[in-house]
């Protein structure tokens, strides 16, 4: 019988000392514990580069997972180099921040080739392959010279960033043309599938065939959009559970209200620009001040790269000085805490605070916005600020949609998640959790699973009622 076989550089380990934080992770642990598996990646740890790291398999419900470490050099130039140096920035928009240096390309490339090798061992000739992220543009490649005639899926959990960068980004054109040995190319957004359409038919002049299907050099490519979801009933029932570890609950009195932010200390996650509206919002609304606290959760993420040392540097400084601007008696405004907190933990957090905001500036879906409404209390529901530069206001557009960059319109949202009634919370959480359960996280695995098996029949599609394009193509 054929099975799934999924492929990360971040596996989320079954074990419950050690969270991880990332919405790859938690989503990949949610989609693959129902229908069981193998989950192939990286267990996060390195060996000396003269040691060959070995696979490792840990057997966990119906989940097989194998992993290894990387070797020094391939933890610095593939993890911290070329994914998270160069591809990370370029695709969060962040031009000014990309490094690129060509060892480490090769080093990406090594590691795609690893890991490639491996699933060739391990891959039977019906097992369906559904690789994820940034870190494996070029597996498929790979896997083909290797011989595998498997389906190989792909998603990526970022954006996908638009012409103009993939034009400035270094081996951009090798990359796109590695990602079109994939049979489904799964994006987060719609917004995501023009650009990845428009940067395939521009740089690779591949053969755009439909809305949803590119034919390059004889291989025919689905490009979707299958926006991620949750388990909006368990996030529900965790959110009233009793929590195995004590947790970072609001400490607040009276009228006081909380809002909760949850992020990796990234700067795609506007953390910076977060802080300084809180700080407006004292500056301008006095009679604020000790009614609001700041719940921040920030989990400290990838700190041998200098971009995200200068950003914890930052972020901990702006903290300090805008809790010795404002504290008043034992009221501060922001209860920062570099910690991760056990994923099913955080769920009560999230119940427990009136607001909550997600204020990227750039992001892939944001898991962290869906599960604040899923776990909401449905008779008194919290409220939700939401950038409009996460891939999640595409699909939630009850909640207060914002621009981070714009300090006067966060300020005013946050006055108004202060003031607002009840009842427009409640119409509001109404709509939100509504979409949640048209389209949760199951339907995510499924549309993509369900696309990928069938992805042989385009070519069958294709043949017997050939647009004139289609034809020119296969024949
Ligand atoms: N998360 C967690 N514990 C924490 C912080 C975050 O379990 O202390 C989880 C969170 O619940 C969410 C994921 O990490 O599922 C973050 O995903 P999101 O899409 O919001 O952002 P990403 O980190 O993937 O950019
Ligand atoms: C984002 C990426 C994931 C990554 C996660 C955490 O969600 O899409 O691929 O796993 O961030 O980052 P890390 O570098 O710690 O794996």
């Amino acid at each position: 019988m054929s099975k799934l076989i999924v492929v990360s550089n971040r596996v989320s380990l079954p074990h419950p000392d050690q969270p991880s934080a990332g919405g790859l992770a938690v989503a990949l642990h949610d989609a693959l514990n129902e229908i069981g598996g193998v989950w192939l990646g990286w267990n996060g740890e390195q060996v000396d580069d003269g040691q060959l790291p070995a696979f490792d398999h840990i057997e966990c419900d119906q989940v097989d997972y194998i992993t290894c470490a990387l070797q020094r050099s391939h933890y610095q130039k593939y993890y911290c180099g070329f994914a998270n140096n160069t591809l990370w920035p370029a695709m969060h928009d962040r031009a000014d921040l990309i490094r690129f240096k060509q060892d480490e390309y090769e080093a990406y490339q090594q590691v795609n080739y690893l890991f490639a090798q491996k699933l060739a061992q391990i891959a039977e000739p019906d097992d369906v392959i559904w690789i994820h992220d940034y870190h494996f543009f070029s597996m498929a490649r790979y896997c083909r010279e290797l011989g595998m005639q498997n389906k190989i899926g792909f998603f990526l959990h970022i954006p996908f960033a638009p012409a103009d960068i993939w034009q400035v980004l270094p081996r951009a054109t090798a990359l796109i043309e590695d990602l079109h040995d994939y049979d489904v190319i799964g994006l987060q957004t719609e917004n995501d599938q023009k650009n990845c359409m428009q940067v395939s038919t521009s740089l690779l002049k591949a053969m755009q065939i439909n809305a949803h299907l590119i034919s390059y050099k004889g291989h025919l490519t689905t490009i979707k959009c299958y926006p991620i979801g949750i388990h909006p009933d368990s996030i529900q029932e965790l959110s009233v559970a009793a929590a195995p570890q004590a947790l970072p609950m609001p400490n607040k009195k009276g009228t006081q209200k909380t809002i909760i932010g949850v992020d990796r200390i990234d700067y795609s996650k506007g953390l910076i620009q977060r802080f300084d509206a809180l700080a407006d919002f004292f500056n301008q609304y006095p009679r604020y001040q000790t009614q609001l606290t700041a719940l921040q959760i920030a989990c400290p993420c990838r700190l041998d790269i200098e971009a995200y040392q200068a950003l914890n540097h930052a972020l901990n400084q702006q903290v300090e000085r805008i809790n010795q601007q404002f504290s008043r008696g034992d009221w501060q405004p922001i209860d920062c805490r570099q910690e991760v907190i056990a994923h099913e933990s955080l769920m009560r957090v999230y119940r427990a605070a009136q607001i909550c905001w997600v204020t990227s500036l750039s992001d892939g879906m944001n898991l962290v916005a869906k599960e604040y409404i899923a776990a909401q209390n449905p008779l008194d529901p919290g409220v939700l600020i939401l950038s409009k530069y996460a891939g999640a206001a595409e699909q939630m557009s009850a909640a207060l949609i914002v621009d981070p960059l714009d300090a006067v319109e966060m300020r005013e949202a946050l006055k108004t998640a202060m003031e607002i009634p009840k009842s427009e919370r409640l119409q509001r959480y109404q709509q939100l959790i509504k979409g949640l359960y048209q389209y949760d996280i199951n339907d995510w695995r499924n549309q993509f699973l369900w696309d990928l098996m069938h992805h042989h029949q385009l070519f069958e599609h294709c043949i017997k009622q050939p647009t004139h394009r289609a034809a020119h193509m296969v024949f």
